[in-house]
């Protein structure tokens, strides 16, 4: 029997208000249950826009979109309930304390009293926040709010995440925390799409990657097998350069 996909992408296409040029275009893709999927491409490539159409921040100007056979067009209520999304800019109240910000998510996911407070303990343990917990997120180092970012969006233990680069701007350790756990989250079956900027960790996390510039994919696989596909690149990074070009994007 052949595998059915678990979200299917079909020529996805969006043009911001006022532009003239579409932002993604025509973007087909199909991702499996259980992988971790790469979106990589530079800056501006249109990896946001995919991310924020695929979790329905806003629709798309042209496609469809079905995520565990539920069509995001008619049933976004029903595919909401089983995704958690981690966006780029980490989107924490600074004022409430790390408890009541995952409280307030918690929340808006109908989880409450002991079981989240569990929840939410268990998490802030593995991830070192624990004797942070009762303190103002604003007081936070960069790596303790994406870290803290990252909670907030897995606390009711979705079957799909989706990750905006989750690993920007932070320490080899904190690096480290977070790729471990998604990987052993990845091992429990949750299914993975994730952005980055980062060719080598992208090469060891994912099952397949989808390269994509000026909003369209020009090369998608398994980032061992692409690069074993062009002898003459050691590695993923240079497979990108090539494929992208050198010159500055924004
Ligand atoms: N709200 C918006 N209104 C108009 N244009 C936008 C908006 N958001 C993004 N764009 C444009 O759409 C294109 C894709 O942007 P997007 O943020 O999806 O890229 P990205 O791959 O996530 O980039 P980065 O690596 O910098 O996060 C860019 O040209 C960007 O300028
Ligand atoms: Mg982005």
């Amino acid at each position: 029997m052949v595998e059915q996909p678990f979200i299917r992408i079909q020529d996805l296409t969006k043009y911001y208000k006022g532009s003239s040029d579409p932002a993604i275009k025509s973007i087909t893709l199909d991702i499996f249950k259980g992988e971790i999927f790469g979106l990589l491409g530079p800056n501006g490539a249109g990896k946001t826009t995919t991310i924020s159409i695929l979790c329905g921040l806003f629709p798309p100007t042209e496609g469809m979109i079905t995520i565990n056979g539920l069509d995001i067009k008619s049933d976004l209520q029903g595919i909401k309930r089983i995704i958690g999304v981690v966006p780029q800019e980490v989107a924490l109240y600074p004022t409430l304390t790390a408890m009541e910000n995952l409280t307030f998510f918690g929340n808006m996911y109908n989880l409450r009293g002991k079981v989240l407070r569990e929840k939410i303990m268990e998490r802030l343990i593995v991830f070192g926040l624990e004797r942070f917990a009762k303190k103002k997120v604003d007081t936070f180092s960069g790596g303790m709010k994406r870290r803290l970012n990252l909670i907030a969006g897995l606390l009711h233990e979705p079957k799909v995440l989706f990750l905006d680069e989750p690993t920007v701007g932070i320490d080899v350790q904190s690096r480290i925390v977070i790729l471990d756990y998604l990987k052993a989250l990845n091992k429990q079956g949750t299914t993975i799409i994730y952005t980055s900027h980062y060719m080598e960790e992208a090469e060891n996390l994912c099952s397949r990657v989808a390269i994509i510039d000026r909003g369209s994919i020009i090369s998608i696989g398994n980032p061992k097998e692409l690069v074993a596909d062009h002898p003459e690149f050691k590695n993923l990074e240079n497979l990108f350069l090539y494929l992208t070009g050198k010159e500055l994007r924004d």
